[in-house]
């Protein structure tokens, strides 16, 4: 009686035991795996998902990773390349992923649809790539409430609207890519107090960008600033200074106006590109001081009188006559001598 009493209740937990191995290591949380499937189901059940599977572990699937201590939570999806059957919606179910701290999706041209404002349930999120992707509409404002922001990549897809000034106000941010969209109207004052001193990288290229710049970014300091080929006007020389940080600064493309000669140059800067813009004067002595400089172009600009002699001016590839050329009246070497 006994015996038959035991084998009754225990030999099917014993057998659940020996097939489904599985069930028991299982790290994955049933409600996270459940949102993934959701995701899967959003993304049009791409070929390239098959291993997310309802019956495996979700933090064995391609392009998932697990945090690697109880309770176990989906802390990172990398995905990109995926064979997305026709136009798709970003799914929405990630923003319920709300243990995320890197979220990286990326070379997907059938992906689009909006950032929803839901991004900011992801308060744990420290990485944030979605770029090459056809997905459009403003950057939603409450993405500037993800205090953990440490890198951001929206490039290359197809956004649009204002730059929303609450970004600089991220604590920790250090890089922001929002090259090749179609970001429009001025660049907000706030781009002048990034509330993290660690910012590194800010990219704006390639966007519709316009009006004058605010005289505020004389606050802005990064080590590569890309503002280049949008339609932004007035005195750029507030980006540099002496105190700056600046490696590679980026404004080619504009119609930024300025004197030239009054500018104070950053000494580590090594790649300094002003083409085709509006910026008058001459060249300033302090060019020459430049020790690190590998790339220089102020070519098609209004600049005039002798270019500074000595340092990587003259002799130092790639700089060349094409790096001045096509100005007012700049002349001597790498130019033909002045009159
Ligand atoms: C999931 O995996 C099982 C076992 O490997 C397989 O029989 C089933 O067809 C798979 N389901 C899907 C939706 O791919
Ligand atoms: C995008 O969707 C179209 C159908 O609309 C399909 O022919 C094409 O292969 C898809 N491209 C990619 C890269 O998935
Ligand atoms: C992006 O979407 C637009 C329509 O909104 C479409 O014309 C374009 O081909 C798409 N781009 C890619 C790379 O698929
Ligand atoms: C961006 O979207 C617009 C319409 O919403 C479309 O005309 C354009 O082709 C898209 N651009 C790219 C690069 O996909
Ligand atoms: C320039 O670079 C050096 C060496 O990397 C660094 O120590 C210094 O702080 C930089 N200058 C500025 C103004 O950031
Ligand atoms: C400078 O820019 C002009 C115009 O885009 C280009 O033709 C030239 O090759 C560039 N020169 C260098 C050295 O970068």
């Amino acid at each position: 009686m006994a015996i038959t009493t035991i084998s009754k209740f225990l030999l099917p937990i014993l057998l659940f035991i020996w097939v489904s191995p599985t069930v028991l290591s299982e790290k994955c949380s049933p409600h996270e795996k459940k949102i993934l499937l959701q995701v899967k189901q959003e993304f049009g059940n791409p070929s390239m998902l098959s291993s997310w599977n309802a019956s495996t572990d979700c933090c064995n699937w391609d392009g998932i990773e697990c945090t690697n201590v109880k309770p176990y939570r989906v802390n990172q999806i990398e995905l990109h390349g995926l064979d997305l059957p026709g136009p798709v919606k970003l799914p929405p179910s990630f923003f319920n992923l709300v243990d995320l701290e890197q979220l990286l999706i990326f070379e997907m041209p059938n992906l689009t649809g909006q950032i929803p404002p839901q991004i900011s349930n992801l308060q744990k999120l420290i990485v944030l790539y979605l770029f090459s992707t056809n997905v459009s509409g403003p950057i939603p404002d409450s993405l500037a409430k993800i205090k953990t922001l440490t890198n951001i990549n929206l490039a290359g897809n197809n956004l649009s609207g204002p730059l929303p000034p609450s970004l600089p106000t991220l604590p920790i941010i250090r890089v922001i890519f929002a090259d090749q969209n179609s970001f429009s109207g001025p660049i907000p004052e706030s781009y002048g107090s990034f509330a993290s001193k660690d910012l590194i990288t800010l990219t704006l290229s390639h966007n519709k960008l316009s009006g004058k710049i605010p005289a505020s970014l004389k606050g802005l300091n990064a080590e590569l600033l890309d503002l280049s080929w949008n339609k932004l006007e007035g005195d750029g020389s507030v980006l540099f200074g002496a105190d700056k940080k600046t490696q590679e600064i980026t404004l080619a493309g504009n119609s930024f106006s300025f004197d030239i000669g009054k500018v104070e140059f950053g000494m580590n800067i090594t790649r300094l590109n002003l083409k085709h813009n509006r910026i008058y004067g001459q060249l300033p002595q302090g060019l020459t001081k430049l020790q690190h400089l590998t790339r220089l172009n102020v070519s098609y600009n209004q600049l005039c009188g002798p270019i500074p002699q000595g340092g990587r001016l003259q002799g130092y590839f790639p700089i060349d006559a094409s790096s001045f050329a096509n100005n007012k009246c700049l002349c001597g070497p790498p130019l033909p001598a002045c009159k």
